[in-house]
């Protein structure tokens, strides 16, 4: 077995010393990372729990692989490291819904605990995974899903429990931070910030589930159900991605005082009521979030007593995120040791979610029109028709005739806006709508 002993150790009896023993399931970026952690930082992690570590079995799909961990304890097998009657807790570092689930589910039914940076799983089976181990007594922690390195998910369980959530902001996806930040400083557009992401291995080939919103969508479902107790039915989930940002929307986002952000936000709406929902946002320059720019993340949250409050950090990669399942692997250690779990926060179902349509903004938009007299008035009877209010406007001369206008409206019912849009888009004087985003004060 690969065990490591240390300083700290030497001076315990081995009375003192509880073994525990982690068998992994997945050892790419994080599985070798939190490998690393745990012998590093062996010390730290002693003094912190009394416990010492041993890996039993390491299950990955390819045998090929040259991995920082001794070849005897690498199988492709995952099930012979689920069943494993030695192993006391699980680390599910591969990813996915499947064969994550399955394992996942095995080990709570064999009575292991369990340690998952899985957003996928836990955005969709949380509830069902969750209410598992707490009918076994077992711990099911997955900080490391949701912001990487960044702890939010154990403040949320614990420290801000008592506090409503009146709303939830989070810039949770890395990649696609990078992307808008690299837009907005070099006026580039998303096809070649995409392209240049890629090669710069901050994004993946396929990009889709960064740059359309499902990681973002996982996360803030994740975050909306801790603080409401139940988890969110993820196509009720308003979703999208940053594909319709152009150069063009950027620069005026900084001409009326905002940045766009890929934002995932939930609020409360009633009663066992929230809105989720992932878009581009226009995000007020004095906003914290505003500042939040390259590769990292951050989650900004309102709470009646704790007012407001910001976590932000780095979001992903091996160290950050070994830092997130460490300390859940400690939390499961102090409990085994105390012999009690710390995963009983309820997680039910039931919730709903609002319609986008319902929202109440501020939003931008953007429209190419015939540079002609009436066409401003035109605009804004079509938008006062449907209670729709104009703030603020940027006009330009194009060439051919041409011009652009881009508006920031008053608040207003998002129902009401897109039938604005339409009417708007329908006028003679309108070529073409050009994009239109939510706006956060
Ligand atoms: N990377 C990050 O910065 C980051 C941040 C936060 C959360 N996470 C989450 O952490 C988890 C792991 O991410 P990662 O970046 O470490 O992924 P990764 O580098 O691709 O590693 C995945 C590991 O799981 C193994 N694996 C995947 N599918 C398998 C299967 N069907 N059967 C057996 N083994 C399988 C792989 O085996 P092989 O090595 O043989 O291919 C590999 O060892 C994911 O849930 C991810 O969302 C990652």
């Amino acid at each position: 077995m690969a065990t490591w002993y240390n300083r700290g150790m030497q001076s315990s009896t081995s009375a003192d010393i509880r073994t525990i023993r982690l068998g992994f399931l997945g050892f790419g970026t994080v599985g070798e990372g939190t490998y690393r952690m745990l012998v590093d930082n062996a010390d730290e992690v002693f003094a912190k729990t009394s416990a010492k570590f041993e890996v039993v079995r390491v299950g990955v799909r390819d045998l090929t692989k040259v991995r920082g961990v001794a070849a005897e304890f690498i199988t492709d097998d995952l099930r012979s490291v689920v069943l494993d009657p030695s192993i006391d807790v699980v680390l599910e570092l591969m990813g996915g819904e499947e064969p994550a689930g399955e394992m996942v589910q095995l080990a709570l039914e064999q009575g292991k605990h369990v340690v998952t940076a899985n957003k996928e799983l836990i955005a969709k089976h949380g509830s069902r995974l969750i209410g598992k181990a707490k009918s076994r007594g077992l711990d099911l922690h997955f900080e490391a899903a949701v912001g990487g390195g960044i702890p939010v998910v154990q403040p949320l369980k614990h420290q801000l429990a008592g506090n409503d959530v009146i709303k939830m902001m989070g810039i949770l996806n890395g990649t696609t931070n990078f992307i808008l930040s690299k837009m907005e400083a070099e006026g580039a557009d998303f096809g070649e910030v995409l392209a240049e992401a890629q090669r710069l291995g901050y994004a993946e080939a396929d990009p889709s589930a960064d740059v359309d919103g499902f990681d973002t969508m996982y996360k803030i479902s994740i975050l909306a159900a801790i603080c409401f107790g139940k988890q969110i039915p993820l196509e009720d989930v308003h979703r999208e991605g940053i594909r319709s940002v152009s150069a063009a929307d950027m620069k005026y986002a900084k001409q009326f005082g905002y940045k766009i952000k890929l934002l995932g936000i939930c609020e409360e709406i009633g009663e066992g009521e929230v809105m989720v929902r992932v878009h581009p946002t226009f995000v007020p320059l004095g906003h914290q979030l505003a500042n939040v720019n390259g590769v990292y993340n951050a989650v900004w949250l309102h709470g009646d007593f704790v007012g407001d409050l910001m976590f932000s950090g780095r979001g992903a990669g091996a160290d950050p995120t070994a830092s997130a399942v460490v300390g859940d692997l400690i939390d499961v250690a102090r409990n085994m040791v105390a012999g009690g779990s710390g995963s009983a926060i309820p997680y039910g179902v039931g919730m709903r979610v609002t319609s986008i349509k319902e929202l109440e903004s501020r939003y931008y938009v953007r429209f190419e029109v015939e540079d002609q007299p009436g066409t401003l008035g035109d605009i804004a009877t079509s938008f006062s028709r449907y209670q729709v209010g104009l703030a603020q406007m940027e006009m330009v001369t194009k060439v051919g005739g041409k011009g652009e206008i881009a508006f920031m409206t008053h608040v207003c019912q998002e129902g009401n806006f897109r039938l604005a849009l339409e009417a708007v888009a329908s006028l003679g004087c309108v070529s073409r709508l050009e994009g239109w985003f939510r706006v956060e004060e």
